[in-house]
């Protein structure tokens, strides 16, 4: 059984990573790939390596939506097909590159994997949030975890107590005034929802809305097949419903650079506070904690190492049950 879902979009990019007039080079599902835009609209992705003695490609030369090859000269197209042979002659039908069905929505680069008959971009998650409020900066890291370990974390948001304190904890409401929910909506997502109402303001609120006054505030992620998550956040006064934050809407899409490594694609306010502030929440606080996690749990199966499973974990457990059976079905046919 493969390790990865297939039949389902991955994000390989943001657009704005792929160099003008150039490619980029990026291994994603354990595989070296090349993406570009093309001249005349719409983008391809190559595998990154040639069918003749099997070079990275990305050190070959490229133009017009075409890679030479670094090594002998043979020339591929986006579709992967090789479009001239500089020794002349018929090339067998083998001589070709793995070619992928990919598109672009909401500034990112969607990828598909698996049988290109089923790839239908309507089922490309909804990312339409990204654009529709004040202006954001895109952004990617890798992160040296498994993508697994990062989604675990992100579908149960009760860390932000313990991992997030000084940078967005809620100051004890998640266990003092928190209702948890798990559900499933029409576009195949689930949903973990914290819900904190009538809560003890944040120490900056309490000056905004004066002693006493209590906060509604709502932690709410969302997730899609393998691992393309959202967090939606909200604050409101108790008593008006008048909001003390703007609305936040963010993008967590994760897609596997390895089985241990993960492209992390998130946006944050313009800024270089903004963007030291989600450093510091993502790489500073997360990455160390899920890496010391993958490190004490080696190469052994989540499962098969029997972990305690609280009632916060109901979404990780449902989101990693739902992959299982989508890889099962994939390995059957
Ligand atoms: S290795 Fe690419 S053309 Fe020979
Ligand atoms: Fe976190």
């Amino acid at each position: 059984m493969s390790a990865y879902v297939r039949n389902v979009w991955y994000m390989a990019a943001w657009a704005g990573e792929v160099p003008e007039g150039g490619f980029l080079a990026r291994t994603l599902l354990d595989r070296k790939w090349l993406l570009w835009r093309e001249s005349a609209g719409g983008w391809s992705m190559i595998e990154d390596r040639c069918p003749h003695r099997f070079v990275p490609l990305s050190r070959g030369k490229f133009a017009d939506g075409r890679i030479s090859c670094g090594y002998h000269g043979l020339t591929f197209d986006g579709t992967g097909a090789c479009v001239h042979n500089p020794f002349g002659g018929d090339l067998p039908s083998s001589a070709r590159v793995t070619s992928l069905p990919v598109v672009e929505a909401h500034g990112g680069l969607w990828f598909w994997p698996g049988n290109p008959d089923k790839a239908d971009p309507a089922a490309i998650p909804d990312f339409g949030f990204i654009d529709a409020g004040s202006p954001v900066d895109r952004t990617a890291y890798v992160m040296g975890v498994p993508y697994e370990l990062i989604a675990d974390n992100l579908l149960d948001l009760s860390h932000a107590e313990f991992l997030h304190v000084d940078s967005f904890g809620t100051n004890g409401s998640l266990f003092s005034h928190g209702a948890q929910k798990v559900e499933q909506d029409d576009s195949g997502a689930m949903w973990n929802k914290w819900d904190m109402i009538g809560a003890p303001p944040p120490g900056w609120a309490t000056a905004m809305i004066g002693e006493g006054a209590t906060v509604d505030q709502t932690l709410h992620i969302r997730w899609h097949a393998p691992a393309s998550l959202a967090l939606f956040i909200t604050m409101a006064r108790s008593d008006s419903a008048e909001p003390l934050i703007p609305p936040l809407a963010n993008p967590h899409i994760l897609t596997p650079e390895t089985s241990r490594s993960t492209h992390y694609f998130f946006t944050h306010a313009p800024g270089e506070a903004e963007a030291a502030q989600a450093r510091r929440v993502f790489l500073e606080e997360d990455e160390p904690m899920v890496a010391a996690q993958a490190e004490a749990m080696g190469d052994a199966d989540f499962w098969e190492l029997k972990p305690l499973i609280l009632a916060s974990d109901k979404a990780a457990v449902l989101a990693r049950r739902k992959l299982m059976q989508m890889r099962k079905a994939e390995a059957v046919g």
